[in-house]
């Protein structure tokens, strides 16, 4: 099949990597000419496990464009731009109407239109009155890739939805996925349904990862363990074990956007979505408490602390930090200098990050004389403090529960404190 992608970013160009990887040829095309260049020139603008291995792999099926025109020769348009957060919660569609009316003129006969940017219900059906045309299908195929494994997940999903009342063009897509993707694990449903499972999940997922936080809240009052408790909870397998950890709240460009954006529809349709509202509240409050409990400990120290923060990244296995919790506790440590290290997302936290951070090269250099160590994203390169010795009184606070606690016990000089226990 001949498909187009607009939009290279997290979504569009594993997309297009996984697709052409499929045998078919793939263009992608984006209106940003600097990414346009690093893109042409070879090389994938953005840190995700295995791209840039699989786009060598899958060079001669894909090729870079700023031309919408080349649109004209797709049977498949996917839309893979951005719909970030308005400031009143809302989804921005701003890009997601540009890039369809950028399109319209070129479309081929029969082309299929697929979304698979977040887009709130009923998106899909103003995209449809935008093109304007009988012969062209407009469907809605919400993307569930988790950035750092998106490439795990476009190979092996848990499901594809495609959302359209027409069965030929379902058919199609159907066929584009099915020889390599168990035919049970592709589902059809009317637009609107695809467009809520969408937000539905995300929420979903946002909301136990506040639950498991508020459950650790409590762990901390009544001297329980709030891993003990989520393994016990995820052994039951109707609560399952995943999105169960403890932590400093969930961040990313998806489930604080996505979270906000289905509470503004709720509302609109006069629906009281009770739990996601909490959600958003607990999640946001969580990161000031957070970072207060970090100013607690600091000035429990006496004289100049050295205080060091590992993890910038909104979760492990990226380098993006949009909204990410570790920048905002990090922006409310009140402390000069924090030092600060991130395996991937250091160049992207310098540009949001004031001059009292000193970023350094390697994890030994940001610990080194530490008097306080806060990890603060799950990247299991932290593991190494578990072979480490330290010199001298040091307070390392797991905020992501990623330590050997027996190990780090047992280490002399070291005060340990995971989430979710007894303070
Ligand atoms: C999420 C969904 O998991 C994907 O299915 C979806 O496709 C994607 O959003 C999207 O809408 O595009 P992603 O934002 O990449 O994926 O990140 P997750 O792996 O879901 O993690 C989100 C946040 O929750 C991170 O800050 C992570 O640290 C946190 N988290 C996750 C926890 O605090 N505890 C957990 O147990 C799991």
């Amino acid at each position: 099949m001949k498909i187009a992608v607009i939009g290279s970013g997290y979504v569009g160009l594993p997309t297009a990597c996984g697709l052409a990887s499929f045998g078919n040829n793939v263009v992608c095309i984006d209106n940003d000419p600097q990414k346009l260049t690093t893109l042409q020139s070879g090389i994938i603008p953005l840190y995700e496990e295995g791209l840039q291995e699989l786009y060598e792999t899958v060079k001669d099926k894909l090729t870079f464009t700023g031309d919408i025109s080349s649109v004209k020769d797709a049977e498949l348009i996917i839309l893979a731009v951005g719909t970030p957060m308005s400031d009143d919660g809302s989804a921005n569609l701003e890009y997601i109407f540009q890039a369809t009316k950028d399109i319209k003129p070129y479309l081929q006969k029969d082309a299929i239109v697929a979304t698979k940017s977040t887009v709130p219900i009923g998106t899909n059906d103003e995209i449809e009155n935008i093109i304007n045309r009988p012969d062209i299908a407009v469907i809605s195929m919400p993307e569930f890739l988790r950035e750092g494994y998106a490439l795990y997940d476009f190979f092996n999903p848990d499901r594809i939805i495609i959302g359209t009342d027409n069965i030929s063009v379902y058919n199609k897509i159907r066929d584009l996925y099915s020889s390599h993707i168990p035919a049970e694990k592709i589902i059809r449903t009317n637009r609107h349904s695809a467009e809520l499972i969408k937000y539905a999940s995300n929420a979903f997922l946002a909301t136990k990862i506040q639950f498991i936080n508020e459950i650790s809240d409590l762990c901390e009052q009544v001297d329980a363990d709030v891993s003990d408790v989520a393994a016990g909870m995820g052994m039951d397998t109707r609560i399952g074990r995943k999105f169960l950890n403890a932590g400093i709240g969930y961040g990313g460009s998806c489930f604080p956007k996505d979270t906000n954006a289905l509470k503004y529809m709720a509302d609109k349709h006069g629906v009281n979505l009770g739990l996601v509202s909490s959600t958003i509240k607990g999640n946001h409050d969580r990161r000031f408490n957070i970072a207060n409990r970090v100013n607690k400990y600091i000035s429990d120290i006496e004289g100049k602390a050295r205080v060091a923060v590992l993890g910038l990244a909104f979760k492990n296995g990226t380098d993006d930090i949009r909204y990410s919790p570790a920048i905002d506790i990090i922006k409310n440590i009140n402390h000069n200098p924090i030092y600060a290290y991130d395996p991937r997302a250091m160049d992207n936290a310098r540009k949001e990050l004031g001059p009292n951070v000193i970023f350094t090269e390697t994890l030994k250099d940001c610990i080194s004389d530490a008097d306080i160590i806060a990890i603060l994203t799950e990247w299991s390169d932290f593991k190494a403090l578990e072979k480490e010795s330290f010199a001298k009184k040091t307070l390392i606070l797991d905020y992501r529960n990623i330590l050997d606690e027996p190990t780090m016990r047992s280490k002399p000089n070291v005060i340990y404190k995971r989430i979710g226990q007894k303070i």
